[in-house]
């Protein structure tokens, strides 16, 4: 998998079934793969770090029999290095672990890397980039919630922004390899701004599945601004 490195001109797409309901899940991913987007986002969630729990390595690894797009799985669990060997045999293509879920970032984000698998590290709003400096050579992604995490439907918070024009600014002062991504509360109004800071990557749940035409959702992100 090195969608990353080939596509990096143009911008990506995730599609996050977080809101959508989970007994439908093979018409779930019909309406991600006939819209043309690039990644289906995955949202594990632990009951812990977050609210809520969602699923584990066994729902990625049913819906990999049933797809071959990338898989974009945002680990939102505390102590992800536990779960990590599962969900990359799963068939995980990025795994994505918070800032603040482990002690030994580094060290995990080594870990996922070793399995071949692309490594990317997320920040919630009330997370500063300073807190991820020191890793920013080793990921080959940063996720920057627009959201506090748990929940799909919620509202943008635009001060996040901010922090991906600094990431963008400080990936070309050092020439490093990461992706820009954002998640939650993007939408038509939100996707702009977004990409005009220097995002990459956009997940979107609620927006995409309520479209009547999920394709042209899809076109009107790759379109950019
Ligand atoms: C929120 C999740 C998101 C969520 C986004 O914690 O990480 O991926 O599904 O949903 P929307 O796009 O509806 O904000
Ligand atoms: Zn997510």
């Amino acid at each position: 998998m090195d969608i990353i490195n080939n596509m990096k001109k143009n911008i990506l797409f995730s599609a996050s079934f977080l809101s959508s309901d989970f007994t439908e899940m093979k018409n779930n991913i019909e309406i991600i793969e006939s819209a043309k987007a690039d990644f289906i986002h995955f949202d594990v969630m632990d009951g812990n770090f977050v609210p809520v729990i969602t699923y584990g390595e066994k729902m990625i690894s049913d819906c990999r029999k049933i797809s071959k797009l990338p898989f974009d799985v945002h680990l939102m669990i505390n102590r992800p290095e536990h779960l990590i060997p599962e969900i990359a045999a799963a068939g995980a293509d990025i795994i994505t672990i918070q800032a603040e879920s482990t002690i030994h970032l580094h060290r995990v984000v080594t870990q996922i890397s070793e399995l071949k698998k692309k490594a990317g590290i997320c920040i919630i709003p009330s997370t500063p980039i300073e807190n991820i400096i020191e890793l920013l050579p080793f990921v080959d992604l940063v996720l920057i919630m627009t959201v506090n995490p748990g929940y799909g439907a919620q509202e943008f918070i635009w001060e996040m922004l901010e922090k991906v024009k600094k990431l963008k600014q400080i990936r070309e002062k050092h020439n490093y390899k990461y992706l820009l991504e954002v998640d939650g509360g993007i939408n038509q109004e939100t996707y702009k701004p977004a990409l005009e800071a220097g995002v990459d990557l956009i997940v979107a749940g609620s927006a995409f599945f309520n479209c009547p035409a999920p394709s042209k959702f899809v076109e009107m992100i790759k379109g950019g601004f």
